[in-house]
């Protein structure tokens, strides 16, 4: 079961064009099987139905503090008493307004005053709202006042302008959200993680690679961030966009990788070796384009260097954590190639269980034994990993 299975979640949305997004954003929350509360202000329903929220939610929509279907007329207490969060998307610049000064005249602000719950707020509006000096001291005030802040994005904007204001994406607000409900285990610390294949040039076009799809590492590298570190991904050729906050530094090649694991590594704190790297590179490839003959063609294959081994050779290196791929054999080899590498924790997988799918089977081996992870999505799997690295880093630190 995720964390956040069931959490109960007040979702206030309030009068502007980004409201229509509101509707995927509750379907998105549903999906995760977080129970949603939704309450509109009176300009929200200019842009959105409270039927289409309603039906989406699968509970009824409030807009008035005055409803007669609230029992005892006390909605502004009732609908926070037993929230985990409250996230207003959109909440638009006179909405921010409120917040900051404290103002109650509708049944969303007198919530959003009178709640115990966490409030998360997604600002859209048009970029000259934005940069509005009153609407940046409004924002200053509610973030000291511990309200978290969601965005906003720059990008086209419904006006037809261009700039700051655009609300997150629904899907980088639930990721957000997700982030927001996870334990700040590793706050403070600095995490390094490689990810994805290495390509080994054969000539101009071609190359050596693997079936590595680079999904477990960008899910340790997101969970690490979701833990409160710092997160720099060294990541091999992919399709995926990286997770936000990280800093990115893509590389093709198992020497590149090396190369920039050297550069980043003494900032680390924790070191998690994720990538799929070639075991071999083409000597001498071909700069031009190789025109097929008749003949056969023999490529010459040199050892990479092993990166992880680098690293825990070092005289001062990160808490290291290994990953191994098996096909057979998996307890007897994963645990043989922690002891090979001197890792302090190694996290194994069947090939034929990971590659290329969201979901995986992971163990765990460390100097304490073998710990089986529930199988589940890779984001899940790499959540309970990052846990285990954190108590293990702990205590290894204490
Ligand atoms: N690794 C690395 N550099 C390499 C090869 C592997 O940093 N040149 C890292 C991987 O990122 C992973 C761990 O070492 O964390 C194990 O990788 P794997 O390829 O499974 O192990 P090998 O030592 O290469 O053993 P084999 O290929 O024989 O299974």
């Amino acid at each position: 079961m995720a964390d956040f299975d069931s959490k109960r979640i007040l979702l206030g949305v309030t009068g502007g064009i980004a409201a229509y997004k509101a509707a995927e954003l509750t379907r998105l929350l549903v999906g995760r099987r977080m129970e949603v509360q939704v309450v509109m202000t009176e300009a929200a329903t200019r842009f959105i139905t409270p039927v289409t929220l309603q039906a989406l939610s699968g509970k009824p929509v409030f807009v008035s503090l005055w409803d007669p279907r609230i029992d005892n007329g006390m909605a502004h207490i009732e609908f926070t008493r037993d929230a985990d969060a409250c996230l207003v998307a959109p909440a638009s610049a006179d909405f921010l307004a409120k917040l900051a000064h404290g103002q109650a005249d509708d049944l969303l602000s007198t919530l959003c005053l009178a709640r115990e719950c966490p409030l998360l707020v997604a600002p859209a509006m048009n970029r000259q709202m934005w940069q509005n000096p009153a609407t940046q001291r409004n924002l200053e005030q509610i973030r000291r006042d511990g309200i978290v802040v969601l965005g906003p994005a720059s990008g086209e904007q419904a006006c037809g302008e261009w700039g700051m204001g655009r609300m997150l994406e629904p899907c980088e607000l639930l990721e957000d959200l997700e982030a927001f409900f996870q334990p700040k285990l590793l706050a403070g610390k600095r995490v390094l993680v490689t990810a994805g294949p290495t390509f080994e040039a054969i000539d101009a076009v071609r190359g050596i690679t693997n079936r590595s799809s680079g999904k477990m590492g960008y899910a340790v590298a997101r969970a690490a961030l979701e833990a409160g570190a710092t997160v720099t991904l060294i990541t091999g050729p992919t399709q995926l966009t990286p997770p936000r906050g990280a800093k990115v530094i893509p590389v093709v090649s198992a020497q590149e990788m090396l190369n920039a694991v050297n550069a980043e590594v003494d900032a680390a704190d924790i070191f998690i070796s994720v990538a799929a790297v070639a075991d071999y590179y083409v000597l001498n490839p071909s700069e031009h384009k190789i025109k097929k003959d008749a003949h056969i063609l023999t490529l010459e294959l040199a050892p990479n260097p092993d990166i992880l081994a680098n690293v825990t050779s070092r005289p001062n290196p990160p808490f290291c954590v290994g990953f191994a791929a098996e096909s057979e054999n998996l307890h007897e080899f994963a645990e043989l190639k922690r002891r090979r590498k001197h890792l302090p924790l190694l996290a194994a997988n069947l090939v034929q269980e990971a590659v290329g799918s969201d979901t995986s089977r992971l163990t765990l081996f460390d100097d304490n034994g073998v710990h089986a992870l529930p199988p589940g999505p890779k984001i899940e799997l790499a959540r309970a990993l990052i846990r285990h690295i954190a108590t293990l880093y702990a205590a290894t630190n204490s």
